[in-house]
């Protein structure tokens, strides 16, 4: 934990000794979902520029960080690709950016992520307003002592992902013709994708999307105040659905072709003043 103190107090005064103003919200994307947005200053660097952690991307995707301005004077921090604890960091280091994103003063998480439906009837494609999660990772990044100015000990979870945020993105969805549906999202650890009996136990726990991230990311950032929005594709229908194969170049192929969309939506969302109320 300290070593993790440490190295945040090393980031945040490295972001200001490069004069990047401070970040009103963080995005972070999966990297097979990072899409190029509107507003990108001359602000970017590669992660492990701005983060004093080894990192490593998966795919060969470059991890890396661009500063957009898409409102005068509001500055949002992009994270493209993430670092998961299935890559072997730990929880603290799976939410290093969003701690540091919060340390320098950013209010709101936005995510997106790739996610298997665990439903029949979704399509892949699919792109879903989280509203809740179920965190079946068996990590916290909570565990030990954090500083007590960070937040509570005890987080309250309700609305975790934020319901009017929710709302904005879906009504800047419909604008688009891009309806989004909404749905509770289960993180496990992966690397693994889930047995069929896994999909089936998150299904009658009320689950909708299964996937790999997310879950420790909005812990983290419900702790220090931040409010959260995340979006998932559907790349696929989980293990066990339809009883066909899951492909990894599938499910990147299908995060590939939903990624326009989901630039569409960041777009427009990103230019509403309520985002950053
Ligand atoms: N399970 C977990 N994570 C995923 C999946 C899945 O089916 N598809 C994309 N990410």
């Amino acid at each position: 934990m300290e070593r993790h103190l440490e190295q945040l107090d090393a980031a945040a005064a490295a972001w200001r000794e490069r004069e990047w103003p401070a970040p009103d919200a963080l995005l972070v994307s999966g990297s097979g979902l990072a899409v190029e947005l509107p507003g990108a200053t001359s602000h970017r660097a590669g992660l492990a520029e701005v983060i004093p952690l080894r990192v490593r991307g998966i795919d060969g995707h470059p991890l890396e960080f661009v500063l957009l301005e898409p409102l005068p004077g509001r500055f949002v921090a992009y994270q493209r690709g993430r670092l998961h604890s299935y890559q072997g960091y730990d929880a603290n280091d799976t939410v290093f950016v969003v701690r540091l994103a919060a340390l320098l003063g950013a209010r709101t998480l936005i995510m997106s992520n790739a996610a298997g439906g665990v439903h029949r009837t979704q399509k892949a494609g699919e792109i879903v307003i989280v509203n809740d999660q179920i965190n079946l990772t068996g990590l916290n990044p909570l565990r030990g002592e954090l500083p007590p100015d960070w937040g509570p000990q005890f987080v309250d979870m309700v609305d975790a992902h934020d319901p009017d945020l929710g709302l904005l993105a879906a009504t800047v969805a419909g604008e688009l013709d891009l309806p989004c549906s909404r749905g509770v999202y289960a993180g496990f650890a992966g690397p693994t994708f889930e047995t069929p009996a896994e999909v089936n136990m998150a299904r009658t726990m009320g689950a909708d999307l299964v996937g790999m991230s997310t879950v420790l990311e909005v812990i983290a950032a419900r702790h220090m105040g931040l409010r959260c929005l995340c979006f998932s594709l559907v790349a696929n229908l989980a293990a066990g659905v339809t009883g066909e194969k899951i492909d990894h170049e599938e499910v990147l192929v299908a995060s590939r072709a939903a990624s326009d969309q989901i630039r569409r939506i960041l777009t427009a969302l990103l230019t509403r003043s309520e985002l950053y109320a």
